[in-house]
């Protein structure tokens, strides 16, 4: 492929949130994006921003976690905006409960989601990015990898991620493939907001909570994330693999 011709992304969970904000970057960093989420329609609104932008970009409905799903997916990007590669699996979802409330079902959705997703399309998108000699893969770990009350599942799954990601530089390098982790810190978004609900305090008090512990003092925005991402799946960012960048407003303990 020429360095002139447009990358094509994926970025999965791309209906809202960070993935939303990442699915804009990089369309203004010149790639097509297409835009993964659980239902197609919910994806309309950031299509729509990178099209007014002057990007190209298409919805794609799937269910990540879903092998015929991500297949069928991957072809439609084929198809529609070319071979992909540069993916961000950045899909997922909360399910949290301290260990003695977990049901089965909670810790089974957060691995599916995280870890079974993350598999699935990154064996789906390899091919394109061996072909091509070329790819970027950023997963979405959290800094709830370091263990966080009320996650076992979904740290477990995060911890899983940076595994994921270190295996993944290992067997593609060669391939030029990279494949890094960003692990944010607290961001605001729905997820945070449904959290917030959950332990029953306003999103506004809550942020400013969770700001008084961060040494920046102030949450992440989605687009402090999208920017980490962006860098990982630049050409220029290829000597850089299998690293874990923690987007958090400080360092961690
Ligand atoms: N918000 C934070 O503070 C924070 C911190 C650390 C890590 N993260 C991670 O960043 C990523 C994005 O989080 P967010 O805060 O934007 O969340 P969000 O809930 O706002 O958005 C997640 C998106 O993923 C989609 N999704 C869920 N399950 C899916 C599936 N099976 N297939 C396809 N799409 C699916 C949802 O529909 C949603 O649009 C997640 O992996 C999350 O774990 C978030």
């Amino acid at each position: 492929m020429s360095t002139t011709e447009q990358r094509v992304a994926v970025v999965t969970g791309a209906a809202r949130g960070i993935g939303a904000a990442t699915a804009v970057r990089l369309a203004a960093e010149g790639r097509a994006v297409a835009v993964v989420d659980l239902d197609e329609s919910a994806c309309k609104d950031t299509v729509e921003k990178i099209t007014a932008a002057g990007g190209r970009a298409v919805a794609v409905g799937a269910d990540v976690s879903d092998e015929a799903q991500v297949e069928a997916a991957v072809a439609r990007v084929v198809e529609e905006l070319g071979a992909p590669t540069i993916l961000v699996n950045n899909a997922g979802v909360l399910r949290d409960n301290l260990l003695f409330k977990m049901s089965v079902s909670d810790w089974d959705t957060v691995m599916n989601v995280h870890l079974r997703g993350s598999f699935l399309m990154t064996r789906a998108c390899q091919k394109h990015m061996v072909d091509a000699g070329f790819g970027r893969i950023v997963n979405l770990s959290s800094s709830s990898a370091l263990g966080n009350r009320g996650q076992v599942n979904y740290s477990a799954a995060k911890a899983g991620l940076q595994g994921f990601t270190k295996t993944l530089a290992k067997e593609l390098g060669k391939f030029g493939i990279t494949a890094n982790a960003v692990a944010p810190g607290f961001i605001a978004t729905e997820m945070t907001k449904a959290t917030a609900e959950r332990v029953g305090m306003g999103f506004e008090d809550f942020k400013a909570a969770a700001a008084t512990q961060i040494p920046v003092q102030r949450v992440g925005e989605p687009e402090d994330i999208a920017n980490a991402i962006a860098f990982f799946t630049g050409d220029a960012a290829g000597f850089v693999s299998g690293q874990v960048l923690y987007v958090a407003g400080g360092p961690l303990n």
